[in-house]
């Protein structure tokens, strides 16, 4: 079997679409201009690199984008006020703060000082808690621009076997929350659990989020499995020539390919859906926030 290849690259562009199209109308309709504020503390360059990105998709999306770069010795003290200060300011509807953050702050205090209306990534408690418990929320932007594309390509996915590979905060507990809110039967798996291929293999949906590049093996993979690979991983291609490296994700492409029924290429698959749901959530914040009806699809 030859997978079909989920092309996240043109679904996300066909999301931002829909959120333009939505945020001219908000701006001709009712004269409101979603805004998005992004903090980024110190110089990381990957950060940087995802911050000028958001930072221009905002702003092709017709929207405001706010960004405030701090030095990495900023103070904790500094920042949250500054988070307080975005709280309190009304033009900005989703407030972004990139992370990781120095060592010297506590990022789960500065996540949770953010007004859980504006958490555009979902991150804060208040928004897991709603989540977990089927209510209302705003959802972590990745784990969202995962389950577009497997409605997209599945439909319904009630009754289908989910193992999610990963268990972290910002990926793997949060997808699982939303598969099970579509009647999916979850598994989270992890790198501790007992004979992990096995456990993939029950898999109809298998989303792959572990952080460890080609881990995931097509003997792994049950055929005719929609596989999403979240994994995003920079590793050593000397074939391209000294020194240069590839994107590759935690699923190791050319084999799962062969027995997957359907599955996202690293890089052009989830990626790009992230930001494309940032903005989603950005304009569902702002249409909550004024009372107005929220665009459809674009929440779970
Ligand atoms: N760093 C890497 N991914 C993310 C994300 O989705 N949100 C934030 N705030 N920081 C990140």
């Amino acid at each position: 079997m030859t997978a079909e290849i989920i092309d996240g690259k043109a679904f996300a562009a066909r999301v931002r679409e829909q959120v333009a199209a939505h945020v001219e109308r908000l701006k001709a309709d009712h004269g409101i201009t979603p805004g998005l504020a992004v903090v980024l503390v110190g110089e990381d360059p990957a950060s940087q690199v995802y911050v000028r990105s958001k930072g221009k998709q905002t702003v092709e999306a017709g929207m405001a984008s706010f960004e405030h770069k701090l030095p990495v010795e900023t103070s904790e003290a500094d920042l949250l006020a500054l988070v307080r200060k975005l709280n309190a300011d009304d033009d900005v509807h989703g407030i972004l703060v990139q992370l990781p953050l120095p060592a010297h702050m506590n990022a789960e205090l500065v996540i949770n000082t953010i007004d859980p209306a504006k958490d555009v990534d979902g991150f804060h408690i208040s928004n897991v808690g709603l989540l977990g418990t089927g209510q209302k929320s705003m959802v972590p932007c990745t784990p969202l621009g995962c389950l577009m594309l497997l409605r997209d390509r599945l439909g319904k996915l009630a009754g289908l076997n989910a193992v999610v590979v990963g268990r972290s905060n910002i990926v793997g507990k949060p997808m699982a929350q939303l598969l099970l809110g579509d009647s999916c039967t979850v598994t989270i798996a992890h790198s501790r659990t007992k004979d992990l291929p096995a456990v993939c293999r029950g898999a109809d949906i298998l989303v792959a989020a572990v952080g460890r590049p080609e881990m995931v093996k097509g003997d792994w993979i049950k055929p005719g499995a929609t596989v999403i690979d979240v994994g995003i991983n920079r590793i050593d291609a000397p074939e391209k020539g000294e020194g240069k490296s590839r994107l590759v994700g935690d699923v190791d492409f050319a084999s799962a390919s062969e027995v997957a029924g359907a599955i996202t290429p690293v890089p052009g698959g989830v990626g790009p859906m992230t930001i494309a749901c940032l903005l989603a959530n950005t304009l569902t914040a702002c249409c909550r926030a004024k009372g107005l009806p929220e665009p459809a699809g674009l929440t779970p």
